[in-house]
């Protein structure tokens, strides 16, 4: 299972079991067990990335994106995804039951909050905020909304991370004091917006 299918069907799982089942009628069961939209928020390397294995999902499908650059919009359209206008019409949507924030850094927190005071469910790139004290405001929202609010650490499901994983708890080298894992950036990352303090908002 790639990462952004395995980070999707948990949630989509987690999803499923907030209501129990044998307490819904038919029409209930059939919407709690259809495939969950996702739209996606910023359609740059990630959203793109996102986007090709949603369409390949058969747990979640893709309704739209929304990028704050217009050229971006247009390459969504030319793949045959529709792209909404505004950030406020992917969240006025009601068919959209889950977005993935896939923008630099600095937006996750705001966008965040946007979509969950929009009743969203939340799949958010990592790293997930700015500070800490974003990413507990990001949760408590989350709780006090009721939705779930996941982040995309995908490296944790990865094959080398899950058998060191399962190597440290089973101690299979004896007491372990120090592990560290390293992934390096490739075709110019870290670049970008990723070398300004505040992130950008700019439209390159
Ligand atoms: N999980 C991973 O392995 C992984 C890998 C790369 C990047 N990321 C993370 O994904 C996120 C996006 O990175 P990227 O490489 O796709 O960056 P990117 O620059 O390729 O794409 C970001 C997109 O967001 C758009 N955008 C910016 N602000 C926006 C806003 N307010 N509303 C809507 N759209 C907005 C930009 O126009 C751009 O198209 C970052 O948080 C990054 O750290 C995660």
């Amino acid at each position: 299972m790639n990462a952004t299918a395995g980070g999707l069907k948990k949630a989509c799982l987690q999803l499923r079991k907030l209501r129990t089942i044998h307490h819904m009628g038919i029409r209930e069961r059939k919407f709690i067990m259809a495939k969950k939209n996702v739209a996606i928020i910023g359609y740059g390397g990630m959203g793109g990335w996102h986007a090709s294995y949603i369409q390949k999902s058969d747990v979640v499908q893709l309704v739209g994106i929304y990028d704050i650059n217009p050229a971006r919009c247009e390459a969504a359209v030319s793949h045959g995804i529709h792209a909404y206008p505004s950030l406020e019409a992917l969240l006025a949507d009601p068919a959209v039951d889950l977005v993935v924030i896939a923008t630099p850094n600095n937006h996750h927190h705001p966008l965040a909050l946007a979509a969950l005071a929009a009743g969203k469910h939340i799949l958010c790139e990592k790293p997930v905020a700015m500070s800490s004290a974003e990413l507990s405001d990001m949760i408590e929202a989350a709780n006090k909304a009721g939705r779930i609010f996941t982040v995309h650490q995908n490296r944790r499901w990865d094959e080398d991370w899950r058998t060191v994983k399962h190597m440290y708890d089973n101690n299979t080298l004896g007491k372990t004091f120090r592990i560290e894992s390293r992934v390096h950036g490739s075709r110019g990352i870290p670049g970008d917006w990723r070398n300004q303090k505040e992130g950008s908002d700019e439209i390159k």
